[in-house]
């Protein structure tokens, strides 16, 4: 029998799966949060993205060239820009993935571009129209940061060099005077650079001393040529449950001395693929068999980051070195129809849930996990939003980031409830998901998940101390777990005004069934 626990909720639903009856599984669930324990703070660069020259991730996603019909800044999209600034996104991981182990920044500068095969994702002609400067223009207008991924499996650490000194240096060399005469005299600032991706298989298929000897090159010679605006580097980190590479890696970190390098960041790439390689669990037309199997296999990401958050501890016991989530999502089966290379799947109810699930699980775990990036932004796996042409829609994602933007940068409240239990074939998961956090607006907020797709559930939330007297915000429910948004239907999904009020000392909140809520408390 498949049964998944989570960490952290175990013994809590554990101690209720042994009362719970058919006659109290319908109680109320009591929630206490204890505003007057503050935790630490939720890094608002885990609502982090990640773009790869990917499909139509970033061409026709993004970029569309100057000369198009279709609204644009510059050849970027307008109605992505206005759709992504409400999201407020902290940073935007590019070009790749695997893509930027083969990526010379030289190709994508400049009034010439150099056009290649995107051997990385479908062997299709990658015209480099969209390059260093059309990011920078891009993440300049939603407002984000920028986080480049460096060419470690096929470039030099003098080509890396270069390319950080043609983004960073405001002194007159002659890679600054190159940006300079590409329109842009002022230096840009690059927050996070990522050394190299996937290194233990699409990266190089390297061994841990193989990226290791690397990671000591690339992050003694590489970095911001602003001192007074240093890149945080971040090295590759695990894909899996094995800790080997992270002991390699935070081995080789604690053994440096002197001023031979530092890291700031270990990466962790961990999707949500239920049933083994390759990813096949279609994003639509599934039952609840399926939805309840996908939401117990993403919630394995928490147990996973505690086994290698044990390991970084052991080297790092001051949590130096941030674990960073720089890729994570749904991986289903590709859209009937479309290119299998381009990732390109639906975005459902399911994958709303999946998305607070695993914000919840980073934001508890926020004193080691302080970034992370879902995969992708723009019509490439678990995306944010799809465009068709000229048409675009929000998917389930958006909007459960959108509703998760109070906890950006706010400090993480500890809160207890009994879980209580969903139960599915062979699956048990728990009812009820809850974080607590007081917001940078002074405001105590709540992110409360329903995943019975079944039972809506009442919530009683308790907050002693602060005197709330009623709770508003948003719920994100749907007619059906596998219901999406397409571009004849926007708003299938889409987030609906719900508010509770005081009764017999706490705030009574119903939630329906699979759906996410963010109320903030007030007095
Ligand atoms: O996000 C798609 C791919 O998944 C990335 O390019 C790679 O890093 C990972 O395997």
């Amino acid at each position: 029998m498949r049964h998944v626990m989570i960490a952290g909720l175990c013994l809590l639903a554990a101690a209720f799966a042994a009362t719970a009856t058919a006659k109290t599984a319908d109680r109320p669930i009591r929630l206490v949060v204890d505003a007057g324990k503050p935790g630490a703070t939720i890094d608002r660069h885990i609502f982090g993205q990640f773009a790869e020259q990917l499909g139509h991730g970033i061409y026709g996603g993004i970029w569309v060239g100057r000369a198009s019909s279709i609204p644009n800044t510059r050849g970027i999209r307008n109605d992505v820009v206005a759709a992504l600034k409400a999201l407020k996104v902290p940073d935007v991981r590019w070009p790749g993935g695997c893509y930027a182990d083969s990526y010379h920044w030289r190709d994508g500068v400049g009034p010439d571009r150099t056009t290649r095969v995107n051997t990385a994702w479908g062997d299709v002609v990658d015209s480099n129209a969209f390059g260093t400067d059309e990011y920078m223009d891009f993440i300049a207008q939603i407002g984000a940061e920028a986080y480049v991924s460096l060419d470690v499996g096929s470039g030099t650490v003098g080509e890396a060099q270069d390319w950080m000194e043609y983004m960073t240096a405001d002194q007159p060399t002659t890679l600054a005077k190159m940006r300079a005469a590409n329109g842009h005299p002022a230096p840009y600032r690059v927050a996070m650079m990522g050394i190299g991706n996937e290194s233990w298989d699409c990266g190089g298929l390297m061994t841990a001393d193989e990226y290791t000897a690397e990671l000591r090159r690339y992050a003694r010679f590489v970095g911001s040529y602003d001192a007074k605006q240093p890149s945080l580097k971040i090295a590759v980190g695990p894909g899996t449950d094995d800790t080997a590479w992270t002991e390699a890696v935070m081995k080789t970190w604690k053994e440096r001395h002197g001023w031979s390098f530092d890291i700031q960041g270990l990466s962790l790439h961990s999707y949500t693929v239920y049933g083994g390689w390759p990813p096949h669990m279609p994003a639509t037309g599934f039952d609840e068999t399926a939805y309840a199997h996908v939401l117990g296999e993403t919630l394995k990401m928490g147990p996973l980051i505690d086994r290698q958050s044990a390991v970084m501890d052991r080297y790092d016991p001051d949590k130096k070195v941030a674990l960073v989530v720089d890729e994570w999502g749904a991986w289903l089966a590709p859209a009937p129809g479309s290119n299998p290379a381009f990732l390109i799947q639906q975005n459902s109810q399911r994958d709303a849930v999946l998305a607070a699930l695993n914000l919840d699980i980073f934001a508890r775990r926020a004193d080691r996990v302080r970034m992370a990036n879902i995969a992708q932004m723009v019509n490439v796996l678990q995306a944010m939003i799809l465009t068709d042409g000229p048409r675009m829609v929000l998917t389930p994602t958006y909007h459960v980031f959108r509703m998760y933007v109070p906890f950006q940068d706010a400090t993480l409240l500890p809160v207890t409830y009994a879980a209580g239990l969903y139960v599915h074939g062979d699956t048990t998961l728990p009812r009820l998901d809850a974080i607590a956090a007081r917001g940078t607006d002074g405001k105590v907020w709540l992110a409360l998940t329903n995943l019975d797709p079944k039972r809506s559930l009442q919530v009683d939330a308790a907050a002693p101390g602060i005197k709330a007297t009623s709770a508003d915000g948003q719920t994100l429910a749907a007619p059906k777990v596998d219901s999406v948004n397409t571009f004849d239907h926007p708003r299938t999904v889409v987030p609906r005004p719900i508010s509770g009020r005081l009764e017999n000392g706490a705030i009574a909140l119903t939630l329906p069934p699979a759906s996410v809520t963010v109320v903030a408390l007030r007095p």
